[in-house]
């Protein structure tokens, strides 16, 4: 009969990985989890440089929930947080760190990683929070949840799926190269605060489906290319708590729209710098409320 532990595990563990080309064999004693040692050692594996007090471990680093960026839920050991901002890490994200099936939080900012991010890291059953701004990826963005991903190199359009999360709350994708017009259903996205789409490559409007952000306090749609601001106006004006809408770089020489039927109830910024805009302050903006409007 084989007993099969899902808690910690004693392993002696024999790991085969490369760093900075050299292939080292080393053997020791680690409790950890199978799985999540697994998936450390293919993070390990897609890096080119190392990780300080991660390998080899010392004695008192034999837990890799001790290690330096790691966070173990303390009942199960398993790893729930994996945290290594500005760690100047080079290299890109291997495909088996998928078996960190439990990690709810990953924040690899303001790196050099680079390459394609791997699809299978975005279908982790608990991940929560995914922060890689400021990293140098590319290719096609996968479909997504939940994301911060701000001045990378991503391309394509804004995947459909990120329609899909009623819990998403956050969406920064600002300075990548997105284009297409924008195509999400946002009927389900009632939990969605923020959303920075700044500076990327999207043409035509902004989508009819913005209505639906009911909890939207937080737009910037700066330097995206589009057009018909009356339209969008009119479309942005149904998201009951927009606060600050940041609109710079569009609508290249329209005209602002005098139109009294527009309300902005929560408004406290418009910033709209930029548009060579045509027509003068409406009077739909509440000369009070509106702390931050711009118009060169
Ligand atoms: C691993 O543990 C065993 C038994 O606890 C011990 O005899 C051995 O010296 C340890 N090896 C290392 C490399 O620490
Ligand atoms: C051993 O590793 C731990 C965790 O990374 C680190 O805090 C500690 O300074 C290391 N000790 C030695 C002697 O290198
Ligand atoms: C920690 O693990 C226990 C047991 O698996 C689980 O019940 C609990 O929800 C986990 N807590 C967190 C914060 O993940
Ligand atoms: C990731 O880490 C950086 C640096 O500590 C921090 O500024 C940022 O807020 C973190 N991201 C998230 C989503 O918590
Ligand atoms: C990671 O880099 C290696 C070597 O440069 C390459 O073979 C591999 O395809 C890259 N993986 C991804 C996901 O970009
Ligand atoms: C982004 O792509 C451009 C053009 O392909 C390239 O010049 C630039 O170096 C890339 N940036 C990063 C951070 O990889
Ligand atoms: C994203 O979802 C769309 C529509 O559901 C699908 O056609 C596409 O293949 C998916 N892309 C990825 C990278 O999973
Ligand atoms: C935009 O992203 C690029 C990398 O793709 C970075 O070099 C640049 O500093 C970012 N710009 C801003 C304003 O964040
Ligand atoms: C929306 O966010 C709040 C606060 O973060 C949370 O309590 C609530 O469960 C979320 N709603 C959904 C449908 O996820
Ligand atoms: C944006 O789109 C235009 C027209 O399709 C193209 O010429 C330009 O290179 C794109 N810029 C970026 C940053 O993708
Ligand atoms: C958007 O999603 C909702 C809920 O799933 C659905 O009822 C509605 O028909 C969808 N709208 C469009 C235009 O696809
Ligand atoms: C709108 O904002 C108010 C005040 O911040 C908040 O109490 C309310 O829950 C928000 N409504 C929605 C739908 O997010």
């Amino acid at each position: 009969m084989i007993v099969v532990l899902q808690s910690l595990w004693l392993l002696v563990v024999i790991l085969v990985f490369s760093i900075q080309n050299q292939v080292l064999v080393i053997s020791n004693n680690l409790t950890c989890n199978y799985d999540d040692m697994r998936g450390l050692a293919g993070f390990m594996n897609g890096l080119e440089s190392s990780i300080d007090g991660w390998w080899p471990p010392n004695s008192s680093s034999l837990s890799c929930c001790n290690w330096v960026g790691i966070t173990c839920n303390s009942s199960s050991g398993r790893i729930v947080r994996l945290e290594l901002p500005s760690k100047r890490l080079t290299g890109n994200l291997s495909n088996s760190m998928a078996n960190l099936d439990q990690l709810r939080t990953l924040n690899l900012s303001h790196n050099f990683l680079k390459g394609s991010l791997p699809v299978s890291l975005f279908h982790l059953p608990h991940l929560e929070v995914v922060d890689l701004s400021g990293n140098g990826f590319n290719g096609v963005l996968p479909n997504l949840s939940y994301l911060s991903a701000h001045s990378n190199n991503l391309s394509g359009v804004l995947p459909p799926s990120l329609s899909n999360s009623p819990t998403i709350s956050s969406i920064n994708l600002r300075n990548n190269s997105l284009d297409g017009s924008i195509n999400v259903n946002c009927s389900l996205m009632v939990n969605l605060t923020s959303l920075d789409l700044d500076t990327n490559n999207f043409s035509g409007q902004i989508p009819e489906s913005f209505k639906n952000l009911e909890s939207l306090s937080y737009l910037s749609l700066s330097n995206c290319s589009f057009n018909n601001l009356s339209a969008s106006l009119k479309i942005l004006q149904h998201c009951p708590n927009l606060t600050v809408l940041v609109l710079t770089i569009n609508f290249y020489t329209e005209q602002l729209p005098s139109d009294y039927d527009l309300r902005f109830k929560e408004l406290k910024a418009l910033v709209i710098a930029n548009c060579r805009l045509t027509g003068s302050i409406p009077l739909w903006l509440n000369p009070l409320a509106v702390v931050g409007f711009v118009m060169e």
